[in-house]
């Protein structure tokens, strides 16, 4: 067994073996490393001032991501390549295009936040050949400016994103093929166990290696994208170990079409699952681009949103609502279950010691279903859900509900089914006489609480409204509301 992590950082091949489970990139970067270009704003992924770009070999090709180093921990950056700000200025201090571009344009202001906006927007050049003004929105949704600069900034990134890479300037491009190559040359067939005083990380080299250390510790914490435990760290300042990295398992990362729906991995990030669920399930990719910034969804997996059996979590409704299902699975085999069981109660969840959450199968809806998802939060971006409803009908020939599941977030202890509402809606015709009866339902379903996201009355109401909103919708008495093009991923 290998007790060491290695990967490349800027030009700089490092190996180490001497870090804690919840060290994070950023402390990693700043404090050991002297790298200071990459700030610490907020240690929540929200404002991106601590934006770098990670790389990865997937599928034979080197791919690069903006993510938040402050709630990115070391034990998930074996055999990645690691891009700061100061790797982005030639070898004879010329600055980047993409830095000059902010130069240019008067993209700074406090400068604080400057080198997440440019990470983001290097990210977006080196992987995007003319992205929209969308496209820039959304590269750019996880970094915050607090001096309202984002004009210029947008200026810049248009500017610069409409010119094309040149192999000259960019240290990546430059260096691509050498990157590669040292990456291959790092093993990625060993489980690695790091240790540091009682604490530990371990990094199992496959499914099954996984299975296996699961078992045997049952009581350790799983880290996909750590953006919800990264911040169970920087900001509950809560000491875990030990901690079982899954991030780079390929096992966990497939998603395909089959048996009419999309099989997705639990290790598959919101960004991967975005593109085939534009193509699939429209609804459900808008929802994804409301969820964090790029970089969190550059992070982030439906199967950590899953898990981690938070109330508010803005997938188990749209999933439910789909009737999807979630396989579990541990060192002695696997088992499927309807995803709506899987939350028992608020923090109880059916899954046993040892049991991790492998696959999640969602259905398509047919082309003549109804299925929309609505996401009510304070702000647009970067906000948690107050609440969050998914609703899915199919119709008989004669207008009348055929078939119904509806499903909230953030009105009860779990993501919950309303299941008097869709008693009272199913075989009526779909006109408002129903919709007008069936709103007091919800009254039944849920008896939400009053939070610092919403009062118990604002939830009713708004989920009563949402109903009416959905049939509106769907009757064609008016136009979808909440629509705006999809940014590509
Ligand atoms: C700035 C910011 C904005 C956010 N915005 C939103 C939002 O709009 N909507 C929303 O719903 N969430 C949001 N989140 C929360 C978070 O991004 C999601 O819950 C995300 O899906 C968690 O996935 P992860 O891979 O990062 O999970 P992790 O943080 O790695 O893990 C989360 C939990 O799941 C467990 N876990 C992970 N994978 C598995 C597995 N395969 N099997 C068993 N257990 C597992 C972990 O042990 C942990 O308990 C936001 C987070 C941040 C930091
Ligand atoms: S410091 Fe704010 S996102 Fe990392
Ligand atoms: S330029 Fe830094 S917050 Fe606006």
């Amino acid at each position: 067994m290998k007790d060491a992590i290695s990967f490349i950082l800027n030009n700089e091949t490092v190996s180490i073996r001497d870090f804690g489970p919840t060290e994070t990139l950023l402390d990693y970067l700043r404090l050991q490393k002297r790298l200071t270009g990459t700030k610490e704003g907020c240690a929540e992924g929200d404002c991106g001032a601590c934006t770098v770009l990670v790389g990865r070999l997937m599928d034979g090709s080197l791919r690069y991501e903006t993510v938040n180093a402050c709630i990115r921990f070391m034990g998930s950056l074996h055999g990645t390549h690691i891009v700061t700000i100061e790797h982005l200025a030639g070898r004879d201090g010329v600055l980047h295009p993409v830095q000059q571009a902010m130069v240019d344009y008067h993209g700074s202001q406090c400068g604080f936040c400057t080198p997440g906006f440019v990470m983001s927007l290097y990210g977006l050049w080196l992987t995007s050949d003319k992205p929209s003004r969308a496209d820039i929105e959304k590269a750019l949704q996880g970094n915050l400016c607090r001096c309202t600069g984002y004009e210029p900034i947008i200026r810049a990134a248009e500017s610069v994103t409409a010119a094309r890479p040149s192999t000259l300037f960019d240290p990546i491009e430059r260096d691509r093929s050498s990157i590669m190559s040292r990456l291959w040359a790092i093993p990625m067939n060993e489980t690695i166990t790091v240790s540091k005083g009682d604490c530990r990380a371990i990094i199992p080299s496959n499914l099954t290696e996984f299975a296996s250390a699961y078992s045997a510790e049952p009581k350790a914490t799983i880290v996909a994208g750590s953006t919800d435990v990264g911040l169970w760290v920087t900001k509950q300042m809560r000491s875990l170990t030990p901690v079982i990295f899954i991030n780079h398992l390929s096992e966990l990362q497939s998603i395909q079409i089959e048996n009419g729906g999309i099989s997705i991995g639990s290790g598959v990030t919101y960004a991967h699952a975005f593109t085939v669920l534009a193509k699939h399930i429209p609804p459900f990719a808008r929802l994804i681009d409301r969820i964090g910034g790029q970089q969190v969804r550059n992070m982030g997996t439906i199967g950590g949103n899953i898990a981690n059996g938070s109330p508010i979590g803005d997938t188990p409704p749209a999933l439910i609502a789909l009737d999807a299902t979630l396989t579990l699975r541990s060192s002695s085999g696997s088992r499927t279950i309807p995803l709506e069981k899987y939350f028992i109660d608020y923090g109880k969840q059916d899954r046993f010691a040892g049991e991790f959450v492998e696959k999640i199968f969602v259905p398509i809806p047919a082309p003549d279903a109804h299925y929309a998802i609505y996401k009510i939060s304070k702000r647009r971006d970067e906000d948690i859900s107050a609440l969050c409803a998914a609703y899915h009908l199919k119709l008989d020939p004669a207008g009348a509900v055929e078939e119904i599941r509806v499903a909230f977030g953030g009105m009860a202890a779990t993501p919950k089914r309303a299941a008097k509402l869709e008693d009272v809606l199913r075989g009526k015709p779909w006109n408002m006489e129903t919709i007008e009866a069936a709103r007091e339902a919800i009254d039944e379903d849920f008896k939400p609480l009053t939070d610092w996201r919403a009062t118990a009355e604002y939830r009713t109401l708004t989920a009563k409204n949402l109903l009416t909103r959905f049939f509106l919708e769907t009757s064609g008495e008016r136009q979808e509301l909440q629509r705006f093009e999809l940014a590509e991923a």
